[in-house]
């Protein structure tokens, strides 16, 4: 595996390999892999003829007062896990680079960043729009994997990709879930014991979410949404941040459910703020 700190050797590497009519996939990540990243990696694999991930805790997508400055890190583990996984390059920009003096552009998505996420988190996705837009500038990438964890930020940047008719595939890989269904998530290092053994309620609300729908379809969103904040209250320690039920495409409130209706949560337990999600049908 080539390590690359450089934007210009990323873009000539990639350059090399465009030119032998290569598959070039890029996994975006902040580091401090999980087995959620390495699943990425190996479907990536699967797909092309070289995986590059991106390791960049990019600075400019946390708000003041968010968790930039303790954010987990620990390169030497992160390399050898991406060794194991095959990938091809791993790209590990400094913040001087991908944003130098002077560096004075934005990309910004509006519409479907305005709600949810991008409601209690102002800036979060011009941040993660500009970064994701700057690595697929240098990767050049064919396909781009994320996870579905995020599926706002799915959602944002296939909506970029389109309105910039920009020609990268977006693949959105389905949530790793631990064991007991917690979505694996770098920040859940964040979480001591005791919360740890809470964060089970936002899995625990979907499945709460999914067995009321199967028994009741016609459901009014209201209720339903009534139904499962008091349930997820019932855990001690959790704070919601909101919990909705959406259109996976629009990502706007629902008036009536259907299979496909998801329903997307952020709560914050103790400092941790964690976002879960899941349709109501969830085809087993
Ligand atoms: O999902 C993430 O880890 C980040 O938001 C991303 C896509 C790597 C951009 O910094």
């Amino acid at each position: 595996m080539e390590v690359i700190c450089s934007p210009v050797e990323m873009t000539a590497w990639s350059n090399k390999k465009i030119a032998q009519g290569k598959i070039v996939s890029l996994v975006p990540t902040m580091g401090y892999f999980h087995e959620g990243h390495l699943r990425l990696m190996r479907y990536a694999k699967t797909k092309s003829d070289f995986v590059v991930v991106s390791l960049f805790v990019n600075p400019i997508q946390f708000g003041p007062g968010e968790d930039l400055s303790r954010y987990p890190v620990d390169l030497d583990r992160d390399r050898m896990l991406a060794d194991k996984e095959m990938v091809d390059a791993l790209f590990i920009p400094d913040a001087k680079d991908m944003y130098p003096e002077g560096f004075n552009t934005q990309i910004q998505v509006s519409g479907v960043t305005e709600t949810l996420c991008g409601r209690s988190r102002p800036g979060h996705f011009i941040g993660v729009t500009t970064v994701v837009a700057k690595l697929f500038n240098i990767v050049k990438p064919n396909m781009a994997v994320f996870g579905r964890k995020d599926f706002q930020q799915l959602a944002v940047i296939r909506k970029m990709v389109q309105d910039l008719d920009w020609d990268v595939s977006i693949i959105g890989h389905p949530i790793v879930r631990e064991e007991d269904g917690l979505a694996m998530s770098s920040r859940n290092s964040y979480l001591t014991s005791s919360e740890r053994k809470t964060a089970i309620c936002l899995f625990s609300s979907i499945q709460y979410a999914r067995n009321k729908f199967a028994q009741n379809k016609h459901v009014a969103p209201s209720s339903l949404l009534d139904e499962i904040k008091s349930f997820i209250q019932g855990f001690n320690g959790v704070n919601i941040e909101y919990i909705q039920l959406v259109n996976q495409e629009t990502l706007e409130n629902v008036n009536a459910l259907d299979d496909n209706t998801l329903l997307v949560l952020a709560v914050k337990i103790g400092k941790t703020r964690l976002i879960d999600n899941g349709l109501l049908y969830d085809g087993v």
